[in-house]
């Protein structure tokens, strides 16, 4: 069974002030997360990516309306009782955030900041939240541990903070981790090194993550599994060595050409316009005034998502482009 199902999970946001129509925020997002799997969900700035996060924690605004499916283990996260949704949250999950600075109170210990939630939840003592703390920071390569739990935040580089957060993360033993762009704040390569860890943890315990993040390189090399947002969509989705090998979606194939090449000299290619939200987006495929394949059909009619083999796209040409956009990759 899988741990995370989302089905066309749809997301509308009406107004502080209640005036006007609804805001769609996420259109139709289907991803699912097996134990020990590790997903990465790849997209622009506002694409929705948190949001989807917020969603599964049921941490979305009061004035937001969900429709799809959402479910842990079977069971429908929207639907929880209140008790099921506090040991959901403090105990299933856990959340990794972008700059753990804003999350962590300067003025107490690293070691009282880590065992706070587990300690609060009942799961542990002091004594054996300390000693898993202590535990778990070697296995995430931190020497003298005992020293690390009595030091302060601002003691400590931002790679080695973003490891304790890893070490919060995993000390109530979750099914499921969600990092939302865990390593942005952090230079390119203590990023990788913290993915490495991170992943490697995930795998050991056979827990679930999903990876949110900009940056598609970073998410094919540790992920099992991508899952392509633009506007509110996931537009393509797939085992992520196939989809970074040959993007079956425009915006995929856009994503990779825009990056820099570390073995070419040729410039990225940009991608033109700018990044739309889910309720910017008119009748058609929200990618098609940014695409240069699209036609008048993508003007006019939203591709519904469709699934060939291990691979999920929205995009009415996929067949037809299927060649052109592998060979746009190799170029
Ligand atoms: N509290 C809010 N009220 C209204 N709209 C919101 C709110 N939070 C986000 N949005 C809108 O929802 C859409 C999706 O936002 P979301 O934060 O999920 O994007 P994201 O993919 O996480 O972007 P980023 O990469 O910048 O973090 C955007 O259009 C954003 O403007
Ligand atoms: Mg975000």
């Amino acid at each position: 069974m899988n741990l995370l199902d989302i089905e066309h999970l749809r997301v509308d946001l009406r107004s502080r002030e209640r005036r006007g129509a609804p805001r769609t925020v996420i259109h139709d997002v289907s991803l699912t997360i097996a134990p020990g799997e590790a997903v990465g969900v790849v997209g622009e700035s506002g694409s929705g990516k948190s949001m989807t996060v917020k969603a599964v924690m049921r941490l979305l605004p009061r004035r937001a309306t969900v429709g799809g499916t959402l479910e842990f283990r079977g069971t429908s996260i929207p639907a929880m009782p209140g008790r099921d949704l506090a040991r959901f949250r403090s105990q299933l999950v856990s959340m990794i955030y972008q700059d753990p600075r804003a999350h962590i109170n300067p003025l107490r210990t690293i070691g009282d900041f880590l065992i706070e939630g587990v300690v609060a939840s009942g799961q542990m003592n002091r004594a054996e939240a300390l000693e898993a703390a202590c535990t778990l920071l070697r296995d995430v390569g931190v020497n003298d541990p005992q020293r690390r739990l009595s030091q302060y935040p601002h003691q400590l580089s931002g790679g080695l903070l973003q490891r304790m957060m890893i070490v919060m993360a995993l000390l109530p033993s979750p099914e499921l981790v969600l990092a939302d762009e865990p390593t942005t704040a952090l230079d390119v390569t203590v990023q990788s090194e913290v993915m490495a860890i991170l992943t490697e943890q995930i795998r050991e315990r056979s827990v679930g993550l999903l990876f949110i993040t900009h940056d598609l390189d970073l998410a094919a090399a540790v992920t099992d599994s991508l899952a392509v947002m633009h506007a509110g969509t996931v537009v393509e989705r797939g085992p992520s060595a196939d989809i970074y090998a040959a993007p079956r979606h425009p915006y995929t194939a856009a994503l990779l050409a825009s990056r820099p090449s570390p073995t070419s000299v040729a410039r990225p290619v940009s991608i033109p316009g700018r990044p739309v939200s889910a309720f910017e987006a008119g009748e058609g495929c929200a990618f098609a005034s940014r695409c240069p394949y699209a036609i008048g059909q993508c003007r006019t009619e939203r591709p519904e998502p469709r699934t060939a083999g291990t691979r999920t796209v929205a995009c009415h040409r996929s067949d037809e482009l299927e060649a052109v956009l592998a060979e746009g990759v190799r170029a």
